[in-house]
This record gives C-alpha cells, sequence and structure tokens, in this order.
C-alpha cells in the first residue's frame, strides 16, 4: 500500500487520528463537593513500567475539565465490549437535552482515591496524579497506578475506530 502525503488540515488531521485503533475508557474523578465526575477518552497510553506511569488528554473546554484538572486522583475504566452505551452516556454534552444524569443507572464504587470504579469493566487503573502538561487544547495527565484490576481475558473489549464502535474479531 502506498501512502502519498497531504497538507494537513483539521479534518485530514482527525481522519489520519482515526486510522489508529484504540480501546475506550471512561476516566473518573470526585470534584470539590466530592460528587462523581466522568468522561470517555481514546487518548489512554501507557508511559512508564517504574514507575507504572499512564497518561490521557482531556479538553479544556470539558465540563469535567476543572474537577481532573484540581484532582489528586483519578481512575481510567476500560470499558467492555457491552458497555457502549456507558461510552455514549460520558461522551454526550452534559448539557444536551437527551442526556440523563451521567451516575444515573450507573453502578460503581470507590477504592483508595475516591474516583469511581465502574462495575462490569475489563480493566481498571487507579491513579494518583503524577504531572499534568499543557496539550495545546488539552491537557496531559499522567497518573501513577497504585491499584488496578482486570477481568478474565476472554471479556472483550469495546473498540474505537474511524469514529466507530467496533468488536475485536477473534
Ligand atoms: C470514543 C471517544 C473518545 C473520546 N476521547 C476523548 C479524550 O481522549 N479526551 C477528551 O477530552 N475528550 C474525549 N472525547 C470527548 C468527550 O467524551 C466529550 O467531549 C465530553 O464528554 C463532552 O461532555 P462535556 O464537555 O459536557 O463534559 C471522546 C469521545 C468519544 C466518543
Amino acid at each position: 500500500m502506498t501512502v502519498e502525503p497531504l497538507p494537513i488540515d483539521p479534518f485530514l488531521f482527525r481522519q489520519a487520528l482515526g486510522r489508529f485503533a484504540t480501546g475506550i475508557a471512561v476516566a473518573t474523578t470526585l470534584d470539590a463537593a466530592d460528587s462523581p465526575v466522568g468522561i470517555t477518552v481514546n487518548s489512554l497510553s501507557s508511559v512508564s513500567l517504574t514507575p507504572p506511569l499512564i497518561l490521557f488528554c482531556i479538553d479544556r473546554t470539558a465540563a469535567a475539565y476543572p474537577a481532573f484538572a484540581a484532582a489528586g486522583g483519578f481512575a481510567i475504566n476500560i470499558l467492555a465490549a457491552d458497555q457502549q452505551a456507558l461510552s455514549v452516556q460520558f461522551s454526550l454534552p452534559h448539557d444536551a437535552e437527551i442526556v440523563p444524569d451521567r451516575w444515573e443507572a450507573t453502578s460503581w464504587r470507590q477504592w483508595t482515591t475516591g474516583a469511581p470504579i465502574l462495575d462490569g469493566c475489563v480493566a481498571v487503573l487507579e491513579c494518583r496524579r503524577y504531572a499534568a502538561y499543557d496539550g495545546g487544547d488539552h491537557i496531559i495527565l499522567v497518573g501513577e497506578v497504585m491499584q488496578a484490576s482486570k477481568a478474565p481475558e476472554e471479556e472483550a473489549p469495546l473498540l474505537y475506530f474511524q469514529g466507530g464502535y467496533r468488536d475485536l474479531a477473534i
């Protein structure tokens, strides 16, 4: 396959990045009033093994941004194939009329930091904030993973590719 380079424009940029297949996670934390806050993200990346570091990026205009920018800890809930509705629930704008409370009908618990740990995920990483960096219109949050859990290997993850939800074809 030959891929010819094209000058970058926002549409091409998004389309090119859409060729990078990812999983999907709901990043969660507590706000200053100890209310749960969550946002669907696919910018998750592993960073370091020692110490165990991960990162994700959050839009400075997201309603969840102030809580994450201030939080000392957060959780990364990696969604299972049957949790597409959760991904949608935590990605629609807070002010959209059709969106109910993101936490209504979402069952969760708390470990150490208090960040919501969603039930039914393929994996969960609970982090303390390690660093935060400027990332243009996002900030890059790096977390040190303090606790983790994972589902059995046969539990399929939810995938995202070219702007749509996908199943792992195995
Ligand atoms: C598959 C998918 C991945 C997303 N990844 C990110 C991300 O990595 N960072 C981010 O800030 N927003 C991401 N978003 C968008 C946010 O989920 C969305 O803008 C936000 O929840 C809108 O609500 P709010 O701004 O009212 O909080 C993603 C959305 C989807 C559907």
